[in-house]
């Protein structure tokens, strides 16, 4: 079994060796990934691909308690993160309030809010009332709407010098690690290399102090459709289907409950 990492600790393995991060919305995948993955995200993801939404604006502060609620019920030895939801952070006084809800209505260690330089004095303000926060620089999702869609980030060069800014500034103001999406692995790379903190990235780059994926997209259970950066680990939705249609059959045909499984 290895030891739940701490804040700590997740600063010092920068350079040491690389984090691996996944997310989880219940208890059951909780369970599966703890004491493998080092942390795990309770990402408002979850309103895509477990609440079947086109993105991820609509999922509520109470809804996101729920999940990591239910994600720490099994994870029970595993460092997780809350992602804060479209619009619970949009002053830093209403931030403090959403992330004490968080902390004390779950088990989370931290939480992730979207944004770069213009969420410095948000991340300051939580830190320094005691929230342990992760940033999310680059391609942010839940701007997908104001954004007009998913926009990889870091193509021109006035894009990576704000992303550098973004970055310097969150961890100024107090970040434990940042993640950072969608964004060219050379300019991710020059981001990484000129902060202190881990950078843990997802559609970033290789030379990055860590990944992020997506449960359901690197298991394959996700269909809708499949970013570019997610590599399948499983096909998931291949073999779930197919377990299904197999218990089908042998329903239909009374194969199934057989005397081993009957009392
Ligand atoms: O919500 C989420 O799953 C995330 C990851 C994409 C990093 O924020």
């Amino acid at each position: 079994m290895t030891k739940k990492l701490t804040i700590s600790t997740i600063k010092k393995l920068k350079n040491e060796r690389k984090l691996t991060m996944i997310t989880a919305y219940d208890a059951l995948f909780g369970k599966l990934f703890n004491n493998t993955a080092d942390i795990i995200l309770v990402g408002d993801s979850l309103n895509m691909s477990f609440g079947g939404k086109a993105d991820t604006l609509s999922i509520t502060l109470d809804q996101m308690i729920y999940h990591t609620q239910a994600v720490s019920n099994g994870a029970t030895d595993t460092f997780l993160i809350t992602d804060m939801p479209f619009g619970t952070y949009i002053t830093k006084e209403v931030a403090l309030e959403s992330a004490l809800k968080v902390y004390r209505q779950s088990s989370a260690d931290a939480v992730k809010i979207e944004g770069g330089a213009d969420k410095a004095d948000t991340v300051k303000y939580l830190v320094d009332n005691g929230i342990a926060v992760c940033g999310h620089i680059g391609l942010l999702p839940q701007s997908v709407r104001s954004e007009g869609g998913y926009k990889v980030k870091g193509k021109d060069e006035q894009s990576a010098k704000s992303l550098l800014q973004d970055a310097k500034e969150i961890e100024k103001a107090g970040a434990f690690c940042i993640v950072i999406e969608g964004v060219k692995a050379d300019v991710a790379k020059i981001i990484c290399k000129s902060v202190s903190i881990p950078v843990i990235g997802i559609g970033a780059g290789n030379a990055l102090d860590g990944q992020v994926l997506v449960f359901s997209d690197m298991l394959g259970l996700f269909e809708d459709f499949t970013p570019k950066f997610v590599k399948k680990y499983l096909d998931g939705a291949a073999l779930v289907k197919n377990a299904v249609r197999n218990y089908k059959k042998e329903v239909e045909s009374g194969e199934f409950p057989d005397e081993i499984h009957t009392y």
